[in-house]
């Protein structure tokens, strides 16, 4: 039907006759000559409409946006003075000679280059939307990146292998997404959280290096770096340590920052502890591109008469620690407010602050609610600790361990956004050495809610730094796992270990977990009879490929990277999915709808 794409027509086009076909992005009339930019994939391309042929004119003014036509014509240079440099094709025309129209459009619900237009209204047209350049090229290079992957995967040995979508739970933490049996009765599959036991089981099955784009569902709260499903790059290998792996996921990614982008992320990629990551950034995704960091303070204020300071401090499961804010004197009290809303957000009682307004007067050069409350000698020992200038502002967290991280980190993204701290560079980071369990309370509203008991870090296939399980049983909460996280700008892009590859072991992470060998071996038994039955030392990752290109095309929200995204409630708006279904067909499932008709709807 054509002979090029549209986008595609250059300088050395001049001359000859060509035939394009595509949509009308833009229609003008000038002086009795019709313009019309013709838009395909590849960009637009000016096609002028003279009168002098008259039938073809004549059609011409019947042309709308997003009419689909095909012309043929001459190639010529634009008239100097009227090229358009912003534009690939913007230094020639095609002047048409035959216009056929291949289809009407109705008016469209928005223009594509509205920037305004909702997204529940982008999401109900979606196949209008995907034309934007913008979704176009972040396709485009969604399929580079994972083109580029295959390759570099299979120039390494791996063996790409699907695993079912229709089978038992995977725990990775999230609600399952089930599918009712028609053949069991009563019985339902789940979607896959991720491929991890499959995987695992491949390895147990000889596969020795396996790989899968793999796609996941979970059903969890939306945001703007998580979807009900995702699509993950899932790996494993056996035989190879942890520095193996990590260091054969880095140079992938390395290679795809270099090819794609042309930028070149550090060789090796920088390891932080979890124990690190927490103490200075409050957060096991830090975003190494800001550069405030918390300062742990307890052995100061222990011994104060503070009491809002001195019990965190004194407690082995509190912190208290502080956030400089170079030069953030000039915060006014409304900021400051604004601020300690954030953190009260976050679980914090409040917000400390001291603003530093002349060091050389002692005590009174600091202006502050709490001042009075601290001895001058921790005064010192904090100015001096986090090296306090004149103009700085300190703020001040204390409580839990876990709610002032949260709280401080959330405030120390924030102030980087506000203050426009951020440098603008990619800072990966791998942080390694997680704890194997931390004590958490059973969420939900089940029989255990509120029940606190110990919860895997990673997942409960993490296996521990020490491979002894006396050791473990001795002191849960005290070991390390090999597990490790890839963080991209404060987001987690990957996360993986080494799996526990024995029985005995795995047995007693989950008795551990608190789950009964009863429920192990119904849930998890063909695991733990694989696990007997010549497992190989074995270990992999996944990378949430929807946020890696998401971050590299420079965007906000995987779904800006996803072709039919799921909106905000886990809802598609284009096709009303999820709808209700027939009677007959819950029947068949033997499934009785409880809820009363008018709470049916969704929207
Ligand atoms: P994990 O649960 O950390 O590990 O998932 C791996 C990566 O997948 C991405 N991700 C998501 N992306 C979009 N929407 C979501 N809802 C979502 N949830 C997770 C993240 C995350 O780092 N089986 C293990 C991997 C392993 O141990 O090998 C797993 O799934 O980028």
């Amino acid at each position: 039907m054509r002979t090029h794409y549209c986008g595609q027509v250059g300088r050395d086009s001049a001359g000859s006759t060509i035939t394009v076909c595509g949509w009308v992005h833009r229609r003008r009339d000038h002086g009795g000559v019709i313009f019309i930019d013709l838009r395909d994939r590849e960009g637009l391309l000016q096609v002028v409409f003279d009168p002098d042929a008259a039938e073809v004119f004549t059609a011409a003014e019947r042309l709308r946006c997003e009419y689909v036509v095909r012309v043929s014509g001459l190639v010529r240079p634009r008239p100097p003075g009227t090229e358009n440099p912003s534009l690939a094709t913007g230094a020639v025309e095609l002047v048409a000679r035959e216009l056929e129209l291949l289809n009407r459009a109705e008016t469209p619900p928005f223009a594509l280059d509205d920037d305004s237009v909702g997204e529940d209204v982008r999401l109900r047209y979606r196949y209008i939307d995907l034309r934007r350049p913008r979704l176009q090229k972040n396709l485009r290079l969604r399929h580079e990146v994972i083109r580029r992957i295959r390759r570099f995967m299979d120039a390494h040995g791996f063996i790409e292998v699907e695993t079912p979508i229709l089978t038992r739970a995977t725990p990775e933490g999230a609600r399952d997404y089930l599918v009712p049996s028609r053949t069991h009765p009563g019985h339902f599959f789940a979607l896959p959280q991720s491929p991890q036991l499959f995987k695992q089981l491949l390895m147990v099955g000889g596969l020795d290096r396996y790989y899968q784009i793999a796609r996941c569902f979970r059903d969890e709260d939306q945001r703007a770096d998580r979807q009900p499903e995702f699509t993950q790059l899932d790996v494993e290998t056996s035989f190879l340590s942890l520095t193996d792996i990590t260091g054969l996921i880095e140079s992938m990614v390395r290679e795809l920052f270099h090819a794609v982008l042309q930028v070149e992320l550090p060789d090796p990629l920088p390891r932080l502890s979890y124990a690190e990551a927490m103490g200075r950034y409050g957060s096991d995704k830090p975003d190494l591109r800001n550069p405030l960091q918390l300062v742990e303070i307890k052995d100061l204020v222990a011994d104060s008469e503070f009491k809002v300071f001195a019990v965190p401090a004194r407690d082995p499961g509190g912190r208290v620690a502080m956030l400089k804010v170079p030069g953030g004197g000039r915060l006014s009290r409304g900021q400051i407010d604004a601020y300690t809303e954030l953190v009260v957000h976050h679980g914090a009682r409040g917000l400390a602050w001291i603003k530093v307004n002349e060091t050389a007067r002692g005590r009174d050069g600091l202006q502050s609610p709490i001042v009075k409350n601290l001895s001058d000698q921790a005064l010192a020992g904090i100015l001096q600790r986090c090296g306090a200038q004149d103009g700085d502002l300190l703020f001040f967290g204390a409580g839990k361990f876990r709610v002032v991280c949260e709280a401080l980190s959330a405030l120390r993204l924030r102030l980087g956004q506000d203050l426009g701290l951020n440098q603008n560079t990619w800072q990966p980071l791998w942080v390694v050495d997680w704890p194997m369990f931390e004590y958490a309370s059973e969420s939900g509203g089940g029989p255990q809610a509120g029940r606190v008991r110990w919860a895997a870090l990673h997942h409960p296939f993490t296996a521990p730094k020490l491979d002894d399980v006396a050791a473990l049983e001795a002191d849960p909460g005290g070991v390390l796992s090999q597990g490790y996280d890839l963080v991209l700008n404060g987001i987690e892009i990957g996360g993986g270990s080494i799996r526990i590859h024995r029985q005995e072991m795995q047995q007693a992470v989950f008795r551990l977990l608190g789950i009964g060998d009863g429920e192990a071996r119904e849930k998890f038994g063909f695991l733990l009879d694989a696990l007997r039955s010549g497992a190989p030392p074995h270990g992999g990752i996944a990378l949430g490929l929807d946020r890696l290109i998401m971050l590299m095309a420079g965007e906000g929200s995987i779904r800006e990277v996803i072709a039919f995204p799921k909106n905000q409630t886990a809802h598609d708006p284009m096709t009303g999915a999820p709808g209700t279904v027939d009677a007959r067909q819950l029947r068949e499932l033997a499934i009785r709808n409880t809820l009363k008709p008018e709470t049916v709807a969704v929207g």
